[in-house]
């Protein structure tokens, strides 16, 4: 929760329906329309559950479970989410803002085993491409060059790129972020959900590296034994 609304009538009354301090809870636009008009970026916040449907999607994917996906959040203060690579998201909504609400608090939430399953970071986008230093970064909206999901995975895939999708309801990347990117591709001419985008992208990656596809005669060879 944004400090400048935490002390705002709908945020207090949020959180002591839900049970947690003001500051806790987590910006959502159903339940703090009134007061988020006064927020900087505000089209584009509020909607972690954007956010949920957008990890639902990546880390239901071959290509993550495989372990050959690397999946990042970053926030609208410019602060990043790490997610670990055996991160299952659970599906009901309110179990996620759980998650989240732990998230922000603790700064981190781990398994029964202490292993770290998210956590979040002050480094910055621009830290984290200096880091894992992709080939290129490859923005996804519908301002970019016109083409289709095939077309920006298969020109850009031996770079071992980074896809950005914005995980926000209206309005477009920050400057800050397009300075980030190398290429910006349009997959649709019409606007699409992110979990849509993520998807078509992600697939296209499957069927470049020939993950989790059935190969004719795979059948056959299993049932002999091949
Ligand atoms: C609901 S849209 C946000 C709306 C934004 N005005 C736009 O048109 O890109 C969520 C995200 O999905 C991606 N997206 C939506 N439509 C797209 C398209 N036709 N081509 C590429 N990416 C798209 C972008 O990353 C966008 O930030």
């Amino acid at each position: 929760m944004p400090r400048e609304i935490a002390n705002h009538a709908a945020v207090r009354n949020h959180a002591r329906r839900v049970g947690l301090k003001p500051s806790e809870t987590l910006l959502d636009r159903s339940y703090h329309h009134a007061t988020m008009g006064k927020l900087k970026d505000n089209n584009k916040r509020g909607r972690p559950d954007i956010v949920h449907f957008a990890l639902m999607e990546a880390l239901g994917t071959p290509l993550f479970l495989k372990g050959m996906l690397r999946v990042y959040v970053h926030t609208v203060n410019d602060k990043l989410i790490t997610i670990a690579d055996n991160l299952r998201i659970p599906k009901s909504y309110l179990r996620f803002e759980g998650l989240m609400v732990g998230l922000f608090r603790d700064k981190a939430v781990k398994s029964d085993e202490g292993a770290v399953l998210m956590e979040t970071s002050d480094d910055t986008l621009a830290g984290l491409l200096d880091a894992i230093k992709p080939g290129k970064v490859i923005g996804l909206s519908t301002t970019g060059v016109q083409g289709t999901a095939e077309k920006a995975v298969a020109e850009n895939f031996a770079d071992d790129c980074a896809f950005v999708v914005g995980a926000f309801p209206r309005g477009h990347f920050s400057e800050s972020t397009t300075r980030l990117l190398n290429l910006t591709y349009s997959i649709s001419d019409i606007g699409l959900e992110a979990h849509v985008v993520i998807a078509r992208i992600l697939y296209e990656c499957e069927k470049l590296l020939e993950i989790g596809i059935h190969h004719e005669g795979d059948e056959k060879r299993r049932q002999v034994g091949a």
